[in-house]
């Protein structure tokens, strides 16, 4: 529980350099699991900042996406892939690995983005962000929590959400994705979730200290043993 969207950022900055630097230790390759979004840009931005200060190095290190829309064209500035390019990886020279939602079979580019995943994990560190929803990757209420990585509809609360990166066009916003599932995100070893804003406080109190359940995929956190939530005093406003 922090102050400002800043302070956060460098937690979780500090949370993911950590995790990183330790596998990293373990020799071989390491997976970083990010999450696109606003919720982790400030991260990303102080990540990288260090990276230059050459406070951590980035050796050895793959990125994979929690999740990617479906029927973006390969190379669409919206599509995750390039987001997470341009906001964060580009930088700092990782190589990007996720579903390719441009495949003529998106369901089948599930199953093979679940198997990479199962031949390249366990994900060291998950970044996270939460909607408002609850959902976590794009896993919205309902879904299972043994869910695997596969093609979810959007709800129309989310697609008016991110509207905002399509020039405020709700149907220029997919309403398919491809989503790592909820067991498949409880296997990294080490969640990170973030959060910012009141517009995300019942979905942080209801993660956190409601019941563990499909309504709110983000409490299936509290199934993990190693998860931190870093949320700024609006975000935190409905906490008991
Ligand atoms: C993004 C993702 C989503 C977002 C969530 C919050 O890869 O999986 O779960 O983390 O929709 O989005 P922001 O951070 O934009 O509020």
């Amino acid at each position: 529980l922090l102050p400002t969207p800043e302070d956060c950022g460098r937690v979780v900055a500090d949370a993911v350099i950590a995790s990183v630097t330790a596998a990293q230790a373990g020799g071989g390759p390491v997976a970083l699991g990010l999450a696109t979004g606003s919720s982790p840009l400030l991260a990303y931005r102080e990540m990288q900042a260090r990276h230059r200060a050459g406070e951590w190095t980035a050796d050895g290190v793959r990125a994979f996406l929690l999740d990617e829309y479906v029927g973006l064209p390969a190379g669409h500035p919206e599509s995750y892939r390039e987001v997470i390019r341009r906001e964060c990886t580009d930088e700092l020279g990782l190589e990007v690995h996720g579903p390719d939602g441009s495949a003529a079979d998106p369901v089948q580019a599930a199953v093979d983005y679940e198997a990479q995943l199962q031949a390249a994990g366990p994900v060291a560190v998950q970044v996270l962000g939460i909607g408002g929803n609850g959902h976590v990757g794009f896993n919205e209420p309902g879904s299972s929590l043994a869910s695997r990585t596969r093609v979810k509809t959007l709800t129309e609360r989310t697609r008016l959400d991110n509207a905002r990166f399509f020039g405020d066009d709700v149907e220029a916003v997919p309403r398919h994705v491809i989503t790592q599932g909820l067991a498949t995100i409880r296997e990294a070893r080490h969640l990170v979730l973030v959060a910012t804003g009141e517009a995300k406080a019942a979905a942080v109190a209801d993660a956190v200290e409601g019941p563990v359940s499909a309504s709110c995929p983000g409490s299936v956190l509290q199934l993990h043993p190693h998860v931190t939530v870093v949320v700024d005093d609006a975000a935190a406003s409905r906490l008991a």
